[in-house]
């Protein structure tokens, strides 16, 4: 019984996608002088198939795991719920990231909670508020597409693969390299190590072609899909700290799965851990928090057991069902 709605579950992720730059005058990102030891990060919750019996939403334990490494606590946020939720929750948070998956970019509550989460990291980055943002694969996407304001992917052919960025000239003077060690840049680029599990991207040239694009995102490197579809494959915002890989840092280190070629080798694991890392920091440059331990602590998800079984795509999965005040059965339209 289990075994079947996992499997469908399972199905339902693949059929769906499994994740369906010249600078303008470069302004810095503000520098931030706090030192936050004790970061709380969320992680973005999607919609399960219908029926799924595990819970109305959901997230891989990988990205939890990804980030405690790193040394920060986790906090599932919950998709559908009042925007007050996540007003209120985003004072309280040092970052989030949005995981991938198969939800829709433009009609999931899942889509819903970037756009909002979003919005308000822009407006906190403009009042010398640090929030980072991070996306991975269907995480990268969305951002792509709410910065677009509409749907750009194409398809790119690039289910489970692992390969070495082609890195963008001067991506060493990015944010997110500039202090990365020789070696961790060097495995990036010689060795196969980034694990791409996407059907769709953002080609190199649609995302030229379009100022809200090429004016937000640096590019640091891109990819070649098996199609033949040059994509993007990492950025960050020239002005805000939001950063994207359409590949998955989580998995080296975190998923087992052995029906997909993952790179577990040392030198993988050392370069998922600079990337954990790397964020991680970002959040320890923020200073909101919870007002007492205690409301800290009932938020974490450590609060909730994992589901474990070798029949889904991630082995390791949190359920949550839609709370009572949540609008989910408002249909979400971009
Ligand atoms: C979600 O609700 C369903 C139906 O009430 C229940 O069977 C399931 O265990 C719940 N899941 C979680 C994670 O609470
Ligand atoms: C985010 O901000 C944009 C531009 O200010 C606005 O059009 C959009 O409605 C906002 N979206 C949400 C979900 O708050
Ligand atoms: C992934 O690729 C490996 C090696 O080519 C192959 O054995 C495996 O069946 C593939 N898995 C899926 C889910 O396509
Ligand atoms: C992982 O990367 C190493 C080099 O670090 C390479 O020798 C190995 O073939 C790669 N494994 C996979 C599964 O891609």
């Amino acid at each position: 019984m289990e075994t079947t709605v996992l499997a469908k579950f399972a199905v339902f992720l693949s059929l769906f996608t499994l994740c369906m730059s010249v600078p303008f005058a470069e302004v810095q990102v503000p520098q931030f002088s706090i030192v936050n030891d004790r970061p709380i990060v969320g992680v973005a919750l999607q919609e399960t198939s219908k029926g799924s019996k595990y819970g109305d939403t959901y997230v891989s334990a990988t990205y939890v795991k990804y980030l405690q490494q790193a040394g920060a606590r986790v906090v599932a946020v919950r998709a559908g719920e009042p925007l007050e939720y996540y007003t209120d929750l985003f004072s309280k948070i040092n970052g989030l990231l949005f995981p991938g998956g198969g939800a829709s970019l433009t009609e999931s509550q899942y889509a819903r909670t970037g756009r909002i989460m979003y919005n308000l990291t822009l407006q906190a980055a403009e009042n010398g508020d640090m929030f980072p943002l991070w996306g991975t694969c269907l995480g990268f996407e969305l951002l792509n597409v709410i910065t677009a304001g509409r749907n750009i992917l194409k398809e790119t052919d690039t289910e489970n693969v692992t390969l070495p960025l082609d890195f963008v000239p001067g991506f060493e003077t990015s944010r997110l390299f500039s202090k990365a060690p020789g070696d961790i840049v060097q495995y990036l680029q010689k060795e196969p190590i980034t694990q791409n599990e996407h059907k769709y991207g953002v080609l190199v040239d649609d995302f030229n072609n379009n100022p809200k694009l090429k004016n937000f995102y640096r590019v640091m490197s891109t990819n070649v899909g098996k199609n033949g579809a040059k994509f993007i494959s990492t950025f960050e915002a020239f002005k805000y700290p939001i950063y994207g890989t359409q590949w998955h840092p989580e998995k080296n280190a975190f998923n087992w799965n052995p029906h997909y070629v993952i790179n577990h080798s040392e030198h993988a694991i050392r370069v998922a851990q600079y990337f954990a890392n790397f964020f991680v920091g970002q959040a320890r440059l923020s200073s909101h928090h919870f007002p007492s331990v205690e409301e800290e602590s009932a938020a974490l998800i450590d609060n909730y057991d994992p589901v474990y079984s070798t029949d889904g795509t991630f082995y390791e999965t949190y359920f949550l069902n839609f709370t009572r005040s949540a609008v989910a059965n408002n249909h979400f339209h971009m």
